[in-house]
């Protein structure tokens, strides 16, 4: 088994920005595993398959092809050999995306292909479920927590980059949504492993917390 750091925590708490970095800076691979469910959800989406349609899903889910590949310093992510990377991140696929992630099946076909990903390179995994379910006997585990209203905040901003037209209000009613279902769903819910480092971002800057983690990584390696 590979070096494996797991950052787990909910939508808005710095994860993707926080994880891609620290992957840089300690040499290691980053995998973003929410793209993974977001693809599925894509997938259903432009078949018209509903959530509760769970016999299409199953078969949606046999030929499904996902990649996450780095290229020119970019993380693209390939959804059956197309670029999905910026659709995966529409607000249609973001307002759907908690409801599919919760289905068995997707998580029994998504989990086994995270835990592969880990066996062979060292990687920085970030989720909601990878110290828990994914990889419990994680090398270093992280949770990063904020606070709803700054999560709101931070997602509303990245939109507006992105050209995504959402009220600051709609973006805050997403991520609450969102927020109930990841923590109260049966199935690997959004919860704080027993031997996870707890870091609250609401206050920090981003370079304050990769700093943290990058020492916490160090920590673990050189002892
Ligand atoms: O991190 P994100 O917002 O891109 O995640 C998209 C969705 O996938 C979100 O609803 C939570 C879910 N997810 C999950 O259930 N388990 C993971 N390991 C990663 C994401």
């Amino acid at each position: 088994m590979a070096f494996i750091v797991a950052i787990d925590g909910p939508a808005g708490s710095g994860k993707g920005t926080i994880t891609k970095i620290v992957g840089k800076k300690m040499n290691l691979i980053n995998i973003d595993t929410g793209a993974m469910y977001r693809c599925v959800t894509l997938e259903c989406l432009n078949n018209n398959i509903k959530s509760d349609e769970i016999e299409k899903i199953s078969s949606i889910l046999e030929n499904i092809d996902i990649q996450l590949k780095k290229e020119n310093g970019k993380e693209l992510v390939f959804l059956n050999k197309k670029d999905v990377t910026e659709e995966i991140r529409s607000v249609e696929v973001s307002s759907n995306v908690a409801n599919f992630a919760a289905i068995k099946c997707i998580r029994d076909k998504m989990t086994p292909i995270q835990r592969e990903m880990g066996k062979t390179q060292n990687i920085i995994m970030e989720g909601r479920d990878i110290g828990t379910t994914v990889f419990p006997n994680a090398d270093v585990k992280i949770y990063l927590d904020c606070s709803i209203e700054e999560r709101a905040r931070r997602r509303y901003k990245q939109n507006l980059e992105k050209g995504i037209e959402q009220t600051y209000e709609e973006v805050l009613k997403n991520i609450k949504e969102r927020h109930k279902s990841e923590t109260e769903r049966e199935l690997s819910p959004l919860v704080i492993a027993d031997d996870a480092i707890y870091i609250d971002t609401t206050t920090l800057s981003i370079d304050e917390v990769v700093e943290k983690i990058v020492s916490i990584i160090k920590d673990k390696i050189f002892n």
